[in-house]
């Protein structure tokens, strides 16, 4: 990670104290237990076994073995003074084969790490679907099927009748556009599909389990509801060229139109069919698009960084091409580092979306780094520490310009399993030793605890109000 040159030397801002400070993980990237207590295969336990599909030949088998540490790993959370905790439920520990008949001990587990989170004061906030999806309906054809869409709502009544009385907000789904096209479009992520353009029946059908998602916690009395996409603002390579700005326009629509205004607007973006050459769109029934803008509560935003196209070849049936953003620095992924990014996108969303768009809350957001423990039993990451820092005042900078941002969940707790990437990317607050599972706080922790979370009770008359 390169070094960020200056530091700021402004008061950290203020945020209310109802702010919701916390942090995020995911059922696959830290449990491990994979078959244990009759938890069934997940499209990510078949792909991360799958020879050459994890680039370090890596696999969650145990990952942060959190499946067993859980109590410990609590403790720490508490140690760190979130009040809230984004995780999220395997779905293939709760239903083995994806529909019909429920594992109990799944439901038991969540149970008490509900149970864990509340003796500690931490709100539970709950993800139904960070992308494992059970096998047996990814051999069914999984997301390109209307019925995995329908499983998935009996999946969400389930845990909403098990979980109901103690969660303090629900998410559906985790990053609908990365399960789409990471997963079916590109090949790069579980099940490790090419459809590239095809992939249109996917995106329709995870927004379909959404909103399916939404009315069966609706009838099951729970909520709040909302859903996490990331989003980013989409720069033009050259913003005087004409191929360049079309392109970026249409990257715009495939990675944040695609699943905001279906949700907030009820209709896909427009020309959507032009972005999906080849796909069959008969997959949208009538009423379907009233099922997806069911009404939510929250609006959850992933941010990490920005993206920048050019205009592609006439053979490249995507119409943009992918170009690194250069003159900022970045973090060891080699995501550039653009705070002001992050302002722009929230801004964003608040001014073109309006009363449609409920209250956000930011998450995901954070950076892989090198850390490593030190000589001294320490991790000193402050590469982290600028990160944070810089992103927590663009949405304190957001917020005075009107985005109504309520919440923020650092990724991640922990060092963990990084899809694509096993083990090598660290985003944690802890580091993790994956031979020992012995748990090292970095300074990005303290620094996290002390001065962000700090932050709403130094009360200053300009915070009074926010
Ligand atoms: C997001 C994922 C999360 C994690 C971060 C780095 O796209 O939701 O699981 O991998 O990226």
């Amino acid at each position: 990670m390169a070094a960020i040159e200056t530091f700021p030397t402004e008061p950290f801002p203020t945020f209310p104290d109802d702010f919701v400070w916390g942090t995020a993980t995911a059922s696959y990237q830290i449990e491990g237990a994979h078959d244990i207590d009759g938890k069934g295969m997940s499209i990510w336990d078949t792909f991360s076994h799958t020879p050459g599909k994890i680039q370090t030949g890596e696999n969650g088998d145990i990952a942060c073995d959190h499946y067993n540490r859980w109590e410990t790993d609590l403790d720490l959370m508490a140690q760190l003074g979130v009040n809230a905790y984004r995780f999220s439920v395997s779905w293939p520990r709760i239903i083995p084969t994806g529909r019909g008949k429920v594992e109990q001990r799944g439901l038991d587990f969540y149970s008490r790490l509900v149970d864990g989170m509340l003796e500690r004061g931490i709100a539970p906030y709950l993800t139904l679907y960070h992308w494992d999806l059970p096998q047996p309906l990814g051999d069914q054809g999984g997301w390109k099927e209307r019925s995995t869409a329908e499983a998935f709502a009996d999946y969400a009544g389930v845990v909403a009748e098990s979980l109901g009385d103690r969660v303090a907000g629900w998410i559906t789904l985790n990053e609908p556009f990365v399960a789409a096209n990471y997963g079916y479009a590109l090949g790069m992520h579980a099940p490790g599909e090419f459809l590239l353009t095809g992939v249109f029946p996917v995106v329709h059908h995870l927004l379909l389990g959404h909103g399916l998602a939404v009315q069966a916690l609706r009838a099951a009395g729970v909520g709040p509801i909302g859903i996490t996409n990331n989003l980013a603002p989409v720069w033009a390579l050259d913003p005087d060229s004409e191929a360049d700005q079309a392109a970026a326009e249409r990257l715009d629509a495939v990675y944040n139109k695609q699943f905001v205004e279906p949700v907030l607007l009820g209709h896909h973006p427009e020309g959507y069919e032009e972005l999906y050459v080849g796909s069959d769109f008969s997959v949208v029934q009538d009423g379907d698009l009233e099922i997806i803008s069911e009404p939510i509560e929250f609006f959850g935003v992933n941010y990490y960084a920005p993206q920048q196209v050019k205009g592609a070849t006439a053979d490249n049936p995507l119409g943009f091409e992918l170009t690194p953003i250069t003159g900022y620095p970045t973090t060891s992924f080699d995501w550039p580092i653009v705070p002001q990014a992050f302002t722009d996108l929230l801004v964003g969303l608040h001014d073109t979306y309006g009363e449609k768009l409920p209250p956000m809350y930011v998450t995901e957001n954070g950076c892989s780094a090198v850390d490593e423990v030190a000589g001294d039993g320490e991790v000193h990451d402050e590469d982290r520490i600028a990160y944070l820092d810089s992103h927590l005042r663009a949405i304190a900078d957001a917020r005075a310009a009107g985005a109504d941002v309520r919440g923020y969940f650092c990724w991640s707790f922990m060092d963990n399993f990084e899809w694509a990437e096993g083990f090598s990317q660290r985003f944690g607050l802890v580091h993790v030793d994956f031979d020992t599972q012995v748990r090292t706080p970095k300074d990005s922790f303290a620094w996290y605890r002390d001065v962000a979370i700090a932050s709403p009770n130094l009360k200053t008359a300009d915070s009074e109000g926010k």
